[in-house]
């Protein structure tokens, strides 16, 4: 028998807050849905700027009853003023931030947590080649068979971008990880890589 249901009997997506420099809209629905087909528990975001997309994630999990959480990296100065200045952040239980320099604190991470292994990745942080590959070779030996990485700012048309694209396409190639680009030619721009199933 086929049965239909709608968007809200399946998911509930938070409501979504606009800050220049954080993950977009339609970048978050995608994020959201992937989390959710991914039941995704251990979450690792690199770049939490003003914590906005923290926060869309830490909501995310909760309105749709998921007992996942997200770690969340930048630097301390960052986090410090991401603690003062975010009242959301005193009683979210399901969120960390972890303060220093990437990508010694996410190996740190990840290497002390590798009973349980990651879900999901959000790499958001330095938007350089060598940024990017260096934390998406860290992530792989920590990442579930099959787990997704979102990768912001792969921006195939725009110059400024240029390593981020370089810094994917090779590890995907590399590490034989399928790989979807978001959004073509379009302004905004994200990769999604999901790792082999073995
Ligand atoms: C584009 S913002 C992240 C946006 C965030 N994911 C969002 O959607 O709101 C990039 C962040 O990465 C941080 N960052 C850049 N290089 C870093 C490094 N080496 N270690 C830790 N954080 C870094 C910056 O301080 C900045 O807050």
């Amino acid at each position: 028998m086929i049965t239909s249901k709608t968007d809200k009997e399946l998911y509930s997506i938070p409501t979504m807050v606009f800050e220049s420099g954080s993950i977009g809209y339609m970048e978050r629905l995608f994020l959201a849905q992937l989390i959710i087909i991914a039941n995704a528990q251990h979450i690792i975001e690199t770049g939490s700027f003003k914590g906005q997309t923290t926060i869309f994630l830490s909501q995310l999990l909760k309105q749709n009853n998921m007992e996942g959480k997200i770690y969340s990296f930048d630097l301390p100065d960052v986090v410090e003023s991401i603690r003062k200045n975010e009242p959301y952040f005193q009683t979210a239980d399901n969120v960390s931030f972890i303060g220093g320099s990437l990508p010694q604190t996410l190996h740190e991470h990840l290497d002390r947590n590798r009973h349980n292994p990651l879900d999901f990745a959000i790499v958001d942080s330095e938007h350089t080649y060598r940024q990017v590959k260096v934390e998406l070779n860290t992530i792989h030996p920590f990442l579930k068979p099959g787990a997704y990485v979102f990768c912001h700012d792969y921006r195939e048309s725009d110059e400024k971008y240029q390593g981020v694209v370089s810094a994917v396409d090779e590890f995907a190639a590399e590490r034989r990880y399928s790989i979807l680009p978001l959004a073509g030619k379009m302004v905004w721009g994200a990769a999604v890589l999901r790792k082999k199933c073995e």
